[in-house]
């Protein structure tokens, strides 16, 4: 039983600054004294350095800041790496959603069928040639299905690092249509919020669980606070209306916990600036310590 969080202040791939403090807004919020207080050996790496994009040439605007996103994701990846090898689980603080590449890629090296839970309002589908924005926190799941620019794609030395088969994307509600192209052509299964609604996050989480768990060999959760309700967490810098609940959010982490799959987790978008009084990042601990086992009774 033993954690290693990971920051990674990034907010390169992504427009509104403030979500490079999220790591911050995180511990600030009492992480790890939830985790230790739930009986884990929890070890704090603290940050990994991230350029101020004030001093960068932002570069191509349909890849914004390529170069610098590539370096971090690299060194998220050999980080992660090391801790799993010392045999501890890995649990990332974000920073912008672009650091899912660097996660990913950092796992895959340990899983080769490694099955994904994407729980966000969006697909983060996107590739250079698709994307509204250039913003790369829009594209991390194409990257770890081996679409987009290679020097993203091919980190770590092999592509692609997930299949199509093994994701679940989880409170969908703003798709670009080059995404919805892409998830009817690779056949990735989405819950949107509408399947939410009809089935109940129960069954939509019980059908999840068997996506990700048939023929795999690890499991790891990308939770973008954005997934839940703006009311719920109103510090994110794409907020989309109409999303997961609370109670729903924390029911979807309690039977994760009671699967005992995961393999790594991260948490992301969360930005202080935007938010009211730290809730988001008080969510985010909320939600990290259901799917730390945390029960009420
Ligand atoms: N689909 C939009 C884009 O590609 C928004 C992406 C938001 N992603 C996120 N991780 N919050 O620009
Ligand atoms: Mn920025
Ligand atoms: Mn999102
Ligand atoms: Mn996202």
């Amino acid at each position: 039983k033993k954690i290693t969080i990971i920051g990674v202040p990034m907010d390169l791939g992504a427009d509104r600054r403030g979500v490079d403090m999220g790591p911050s807004a995180i511990r600030y919020a009492s992480v790890k004294e939830k985790l230790t207080g739930l009986g884990w050996d929890v070890q704090d790496h603290g940050n990994l350095m991230v350029p101020t994009p004030e001093s960068y040439d932002v570069g191509e605007l349909q890849l914004k800041y390529l170069r610098e996103i590539t370096e971090v994701s690299k060194e998220l990846a050999s980080t992660i790496d090391k801790v799993v090898r010392t045999g501890r689980f890995p649990l990332i603080l974000g920073g912008d959603h672009s650091i899912a590449i660097g996660t990913i890629a950092g796992m895959a090296k340990h899983h080769k069928r490694m099955g994904v839970i994407w729980f966000d309002a969006h697909g983060d589908l996107n590739t250079a040639e698709t994307s509204p924005s250039g913003n790369i926190h829009g594209m991390p799941l194409a990257v770890g299905l081996g679409l987009g620019h290679p020097d993203l794609v091919n980190i770590g030395g092999f592509a692609p690092k997930i299949q199509p088969e093994n994701v679940v994307i989880i409170g969908a509600r703003q798709l670009d249509e080059g995404e919805r192209v892409l998830i009817r052509e690779r056949g990735i299964k989405v819950f949107t919020m509408h399947d939410i609604d009809r089935m109940g996050m129960g069954a939509v989480m019980e059908e999840s669980l068997k996506i990700v768990s048939e023929g795999t060999d690890g499991v790891h959760l990308s939770l973008d606070l954005d997934g839940l309700d703006p009311h719920d967490a109103p510090g994110v810098g794409t907020p989309v209306a109409g999303g997961i609940t609370y109670r729903e959010s924390h029911l979807a982490m309690e039977m994760l916990a009671e699967a005992d799959l995961l393999t790594s987790a991260e948490f992301v978008e969360v930005n202080p600036i935007l938010d009211h009084g730290n809730r988001t990042a008080k969510a985010a601990v909320a939600l990290i310590g259901s799917v730390f086992g945390e029960k009420v009774l």
